[in-house]
């Protein structure tokens, strides 16, 4: 066995504590500046390992790890990380499998400790169980899954789940175990090269994906170049998954934190680009891949709310809580009404379908929930002319608030059944007397006005 070992360490004080250690075990030690010298080193050179920054070359860790796995998978490879990067790596560190999918055989913590680096370069390396944990096909029931599209892949190359790839039905494979460190080129290919279109996570994952996703927008809202499409795209993709999670698994303080993210998230993606409503009415080319209902209807509630006379931070948050919440009370229901339009119902299960708002109020009861959120949830089917349900209250009655959703959700639903851009839509909506006396009319002019500001700005 060789006893060359490449550094790939880019402070000069590591380097040279990391090099005393190695030579005075009687190593060769060669040092790569880039990806570039490595893939050069270790073609040259039967390498006995490879020591890895996690900071490596301006983060090309992900390329050079994913070189070495494929090229050279009998080269140790030991991972090392400065104290800034202790959470992200803590975790891994105690997760062999998922260092094995890396093809990692350690981790350890700057500085280099003697001890550790001695005791890991003795170790040995089982490639082939390697190449086995992250190619097994696996067994599992397709309802198990969620998907993510890989054009919408928002992760910060590490994995903060096990992905996998579908093959058949009810057959996967793990391609990224949890905590695997990849870059986005890798993912990419799947569908350059493979022609896949998503990748797949258990659904059991997918609380963790939402509070994931409000973190990445979050992130990504505070940038200076802000990149509306890609914020607008994050935040669909964050308002389906809460809401699938919400209403399948039901209610949990832990989902209402973050419907207070998303909350915040969409107040600050309104305040840091003004021409939102613009980018909403292009939405079919936008969202190419499909759009969830309940991420128009949120982000037009939140529109209407900005733009009201009387509007503030306070409302704002109550409208997109509400809007997020509304139609939670369908939980309730049985499944095969709960799933279908009042209009695809019989007047007996209609009268079921009816109860959600009031079950949506009985759920929340026992919530840390504001009056008016519950408020918004109990009215958000009654209408102004006095058709609505369950109480069939008539303008002055209805919580004001509750009125912004009933048209967001109603509007988004024509516009959506319809195949309509929002303000095609509102060219056919507003001269239908019949449908527009159903709606509070300074949430339509707030809704106009949205997209009128938008058009300004
Ligand atoms: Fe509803």
């Amino acid at each position: 066995m060789s006893q060359l070992v490449l550094i790939c360490e880019s402070n000069p004080e590591s380097l040279d504590s990391i090099r005393k250690i190695l030579k005075d075990e009687g190593r060769v030690v060669l040092k790569a500046s880039d990806k570039k010298e490595v893939k050069n080193f270790a073609e040259d050179n039967p390498l006995e390992a490879v020591i890895l920054d996690f900071q490596f070359a301006n983060n090309s860790v992900f390329e050079t790890l994913s070189y070495l796995k494929i090229e050279h998978p009998s080269t140790k490879i030991i991972m090392s990380y400065s104290a800034e990067y202790e959470n992200l790596l803590s975790d891994l560190k105690s997760d062999e499998e998922g260092m094995k999918s890396l093809g990692v055989l350690g981790i350890t913590k700057k500085p280099y400790n003697k001890e550790e680096i001695n005791s890991l370069l003795g170790q040995k390396f089982n490639v082939e169980s390697q190449a086995i944990s992250s190619q097994e096909e696996l067994s599992i029931l397709d309802k198990e899954f969620s998907t993510i599209k890989i054009n919408n892949f928002y992760f910060d190359n590490i994995a903060i789940f096990d992905l996998y790839l579908r093959i058949s039905e009810a057959k996967y494979i793990k391609v990224f175990h949890k905590g695997t460190i990849f870059s986005i080129d890798e993912i990419n290919r799947y569908k350059q090269e493979k022609g896949i279109d998503y990748l797949y996570f258990k659904t059991n994952d997918r609380k963790s994906y939402v509070s994931h996703l409000n973190d990445f927008l979050e992130k990504t809202l505070k940038k200076n170049n802000l990149n509306t499409i890609k914020a607008l795209k994050i935040t669909e993709g964050l308002i389906g998954n809460y809401v699938n999670e919400l209403y399948f698994q039901g209610i949990s303080e832990e989902l209402l934190d973050e419907a207070d993210k998303i909350c915040t998230n969409t107040y600050d993606l309104l305040r840091r680009d003004r021409k939102i409503a613009t980018y909403l009415d292009d939405f079919q080319n936008i969202f190419q891949e499909g759009i969830s209902r309940a991420f128009l209807t949120t982000v037009f509630s939140s529109l209407i709310a900005s733009n009201l006379e009387w509007a503030n931070r306070m409302t704002h948050d109550f409208v997109v809580k509400g809007a997020l919440l509304h139609d939670l009370g369908k939980l309730d229901l049985p499944e095969n009404i709960r799933t279908k339009n009042l209009n695809e119902l019989d007047p007996e299960e209609q009268a079921i379908f009816k109860t959600h708002p009031e079950k949506g109020l009985e759920i929340l009861s026992t919530c840390n929930v504001s009056q008016q959120v519950k408020q918004i949830v109990y009215q958000h089917h009654e209408l102004v002319n006095g058709e609505g349900y369950p109480n069939g209250l008539f303008g002055m009655r209805i919580f004001p608030l509750a009125k912004v959703v009933t048209f967001a959700s109603d509007f988004s639903k024509f516009i959506y059944q319809n195949k309509l851009s929002p303000l095609d839509g509102l060219k056919h909506f507003i001269p239908d007397r019949t449908i527009v006396c159903r709606y509070d009319s300074a949430c339509i002019k707030a809704f106009i006005k949205s997209f009128a500001r938008s058009k300004s700005n």
